[in-house]
């Protein structure tokens, strides 16, 4: 801590097996016998180790001892403001009911959304706040969070203001997404234009007036939302200020990342069954791919988003823990990335690329956000391993020691 009129201290991390800028999946951005300096919370500089430690050699010291030291993970797609889990769910599911099929019921998101009405803003904090600190104890820095287990204004604005006072608490950056059209709630059940209007002509301008989001999301699959209805809630975002995102061609294709690349969306995300032309319409576009390969994991479903395709097609991919009571209950970012090595044919540093400067694009922070370059936020993990690769490799255990945010230890 500096005091006023002095210059903050310069810290200088030393003896990184590797540095991995994740500027790009490239092997070249792998570097050896390299040094970060950091200065005032952000990174002022990286390059050889020899020629940092002679040009800072008032530098406070921090030893990485022979461990690979990346960005913080950006986790671009949760649901982290919830009651109750749903095991209940899980336990059917493994006995063969779909996922659909348990919603159909009243169950899925219907089931989060009547227990998350019952509870209070305090409550629901409180367990949030407990829900992201493994997070952050796994590697990641910046979550982004939906709303859409209220489905209500007031029930809304309440997740929201819950993902405000936690971004106000620190230390991990939380973007807030509004997410009204996730479900049609069981008091407009048979009337789901009309609970579209709401969301078109209530709760968004509602949202937008106290600032409570950057982003509007829609879960557009048949049986939730279509591309009519999909349509009017993002476009009603857009007039307030909000960037769309979508929740596309999860589990059935439905022109979800057309729509997503049409409307100029920040990323369209799931896509387990997205079409070609769906393919070609994100890769010619700013819309990023932001694939939630744990979801269908753990859904038990045997086809993963085409990651080779996109990638080979040249859009950027993100990937996200999409962590949620229902269809993914892991808060882990590693984990995602190892299921994309293992299901999706992406190598290692495609992966921790996808979950480092991916999620920044797919969130839209400033440029250099999610990557190791000069005026980047010093967000950091130094991981107990002296190769990346490991880091989806060793699966189930955590591989992040410590942690930095904004240039300050918090692992
Ligand atoms: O991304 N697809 C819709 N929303 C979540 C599931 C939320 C839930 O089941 O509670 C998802 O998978
Ligand atoms: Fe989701």
């Amino acid at each position: 801590v500096s005091r006023p009129g002095e210059s903050p201290p310069t810290h200088l991390f030393l003896h990184a097996s590797q540095v991995v800028t994740c500027r790009a999946a490239r092997d070249a951005e792998v570097l050896t016998d390299a040094a970060v300096a950091v200065r005032d919370g952000r990174i002022l500089t990286l390059g050889p180790a020899a020629a940092l430690a002679a040009a800072h050699p008032d530098a406070r010291r921090v030893e990485c001892a022979g461990r690979v030291l990346t960005p913080g993970l950006i986790d671009s797609h949760t649901h982290a403001v919830f009651g109750r889990w749903r095991a209940d769910e899980y336990a059917l599911r493994a006995r063969g009911v779909p996922y659909m099929e348990i919603a159909r019921r009243g169950g899925g998101i219907n089931a989060s959304v009547r227990d998350l009405r019952q509870r209070s803003e305090d409550e629901l904090v409180e367990l949030t706040r407990q829900r992201l600190a493994p997070m952050l104890e796994l590697g990641t820095t910046t979550v982004e969070i939906k709303s859409g287990y209220g489905l209500g204004t007031e029930d809304e604005l309440k997740m929201l203001r819950v993902v405000r006072r936690l971004q106000e608490e620190g230390p991990l950056d939380l973007v807030p997404t509004f997410l009204g059209g996730h479900e049609t709630p069981p008091d407009y059940r048979d009337r789901k234009d009309e609970y579209v209007e709401l969301v078109a002509e209530e709760m968004i301008p509602a949202v937008a007036a106290e600032g409570l989001a950057r982003f509007c999301d829609v879960f557009m699959e048949p049986g939730v939302f279509d591309a009519r209805q999909t349509r009017r809630m993002l476009e009603a975002g857009l007039r307030h200020g909000l960037t769309p995102k979508l929740h596309a061609d999860e589990l059935e294709p439905s022109g979800g990342a057309e729509l997503a690349a049409a409307l100029g969306a920040a990323s369209a995300d799931h896509l387990g069954r997205v079409s070609e032309a769906g393919i070609r319409a994100l890769a010619g576009s700013d819309t990023v791919a932001t694939l939630l390969p744990a979801t269908l994991f753990f859904l038990g479903r045997k086809e993963y988003a085409p990651a080779r395709r996109l990638l080979e097609a040249g859009a950027t991919v993100a990937l996200a823990s999409d962590f949620n009571p229902g269809s993914s209950p892991s808060p882990s970012l590693p984990l995602a990335m190892t299921i994309a090595c293992s299901q999706m044919g992406m190598d290692p540093l495609e992966a921790l690329v996808a979950a480092t400067r991916g999620g920044a694009r797919a969130l839209r922070l400033p440029h250099d956000a999610g990557t190791l370059s000069p005026g980047a936020a010093a967000d950091l993990v130094l991981w107990d391993t002296a190769d990346y690769r490991e880091i989806p490799y060793r699966y189930g255990v955590r591989l992040a020691r410590h942690v930095w945010k904004r240039g300050r230890k918090v692992v």
